[in-house]
């Protein structure tokens, strides 16, 4: 399975993904992971990216796209996995489906997230992450049992630079002009598109995408 996870800032892609791939055993591909440990290790990519992130602008389709084909090139053929946050643009669109031919994967489907502008910025104010594993909380509607650490492996959490206000409302001007367009690319390109609506907790969520995906309890 191939399966892309779109969707606005804040959505719950993260959360989704990680609960997917817990229960499927499916990898997950992260472009804003791969963007914030390449920044903090301090590369090259990381230090490209870091300005385009800090403004909560696009990271460009050129460095997007060979870091993708390099985590791509490192899974092995048949593993199952989930894109979150990639593609991103048409340009990136395009240029994946080259590189799933080239491996002779396919997009089985694309999960579509949804909720208010509201529900996101309450969302994303909240959350704490854990750059180690991934994991994602949030201090008011999903708590770590300890404050300040990862459950899964004490890491301390941090709140993330391109989650203050400001930079929330770009994010999300940018999200309806250069990434909800490919809701309809998809469409139109015939992949399979689920919209989810995604308002309730995060177990209601799961389910839904669940029974879309066709993967039963
Ligand atoms: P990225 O890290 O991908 O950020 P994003 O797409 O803006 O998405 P978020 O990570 O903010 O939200 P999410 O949908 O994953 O929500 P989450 O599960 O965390 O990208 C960051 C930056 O990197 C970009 O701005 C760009 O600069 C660059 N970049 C990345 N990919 C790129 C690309 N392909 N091209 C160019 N640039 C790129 O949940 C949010 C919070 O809500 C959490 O606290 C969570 O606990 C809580 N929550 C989740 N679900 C629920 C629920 N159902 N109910 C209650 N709370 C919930």
């Amino acid at each position: 399975m191939n399966i892309i996870l779109l969707g606005p800032p804040g959505v719950g892609k993260g959360t989704q993904g990680v609960m997917l791939s817990e229960k499927m055993g499916w990898e997950r591909l992260v472009t804003g992971d791969l963007l914030r440990v390449a920044k903090d290790a301090g590369t090259e990519l990381g230090v490209q990216a870091q300005q385009y992130m800090t403004a909560g602008n696009l990271v460009p389709d050129q460095l997007i796209i060979k870091m993708v084909e390099e985590k791509l090139s490192t899974l092995s053929p048949g593993t199952g996995v989930i894109y979150d946050g990639f593609p991103r643009t048409e340009a990136q669109a395009a240029a994946f489906h080259l590189m799933l031919e080239a491996l002779g994967r396919t997009i089985d489907r694309v999960v579509v997230l949804e909720a208010p502008d509201q529900v996101l910025t309450e969302r994303i104010s909240g959350r704490r992450s854990c750059l180690k594993c991934g994991s994602v909380y949030n201090i008011v509607f999903d708590p770590p049992k300890k404050e300040g650490v990862c459950d899964h492996d004490g890491t301390p959490l941090f709140h993330r630079a391109d989650d203050q206000a400001d930079t929330v409302r770009n994010r999300l001007d940018v999200y309806r002009r250069e990434t909800e367009p490919l809701i309809s690319y998809f469409e139109e390109s015939k992949a399979i598109v689920h919209r989810i609506p995604s308002e309730e907790g995060p177990d209601e969520v799961q389910a839904k995408v669940r029974e879309a995906l066709g993967l039963g309890e």
